[in-house]
């Protein structure tokens, strides 16, 4: 059985982050929506790695990497909402696995161990948006997300081909699920 880990890094060193730029590019190129349409190359996807990279360092976000024994698989990214009155909600973004390792469980893997990593730094509830017309939304509603509205249109893929924006929520306990769903 190959080892499965989830860990939250702060410090990007070089390896690490030609390796989580080299994920995005691919799972880009593939036909993953995490910010961009494809084709991608590595300039374009850099500035936008670099920012939460900025923001791990600074302590604002935290990484959460995906290793299968070892390697580098996947990543997310848990962000902080800068109001003091919303310290008990976190978003997740750029949920991602590499192309080559899609299909296998460590999509799920990935998000309950950001859930675990939010459960330690005391997020109660997790946001999350997805792109319509990609189906990724099931993904999350199996892991205990539920559509709270949409933003529609919000996406512009292309001209002409605009897509609501899907916002799901997570409550991380049974108290705050109770809050998102009365029968949980
Ligand atoms: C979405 C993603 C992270 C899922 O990772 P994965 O390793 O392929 O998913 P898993 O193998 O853990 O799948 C877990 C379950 O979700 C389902 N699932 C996974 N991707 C799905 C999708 N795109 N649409 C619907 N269901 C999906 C699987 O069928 C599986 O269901 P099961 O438990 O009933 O068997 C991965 O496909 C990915 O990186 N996609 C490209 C990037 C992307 O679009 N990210 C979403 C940003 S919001």
């Amino acid at each position: 059985m190959p080892e499965v880990d989830v860990r939250p890094v702060t410090a990007v060193d070089d390896t690490l982050r030609a390796e989580l730029l080299a994920c995005w590019v691919d799972v880009t190129n593939a036909g993953g929506a995490v910010g961009f349409v494809p084709p991608v190359t590595a300039d374009d996807v850099a500035p936008v790695l670099d920012k939460l990279v900025e923001g791990a360092a600074a302590g604002r976000d935290v990484l959460c990497v995906l290793a299968v024994d070892g390697a580098t698989a996947g990543f997310a990214a848990l962000t902080a909402n800068g109001s003091p009155l919303r310290r008990h909600w976190g978003s997740v973004v750029r949920v991602q696995v590499h192309p080559s390792r899609q299909g296998d469980g460590l999509g799920r893997a990935l998000v309950l161990g950001v859930h675990r990593i939010a459960r330690e730094r005391g997020y109660e509830f997790l946001t999350l948006s997805t792109r319509d017309g990609t189906g990724v939304d099931a993904f999350y509603r199996g892991l205990g997300y539920t559509e709270v509205g949409r933003l529609p249109g919000a996406i512009r893929v292309a001209p002409g081909d605009d897509r609501d924006e899907i916002l799901l929520v997570c409550p991380l306990g049974t108290t705050a699920a109770r809050l998102v769903d009365p029968d949980a």
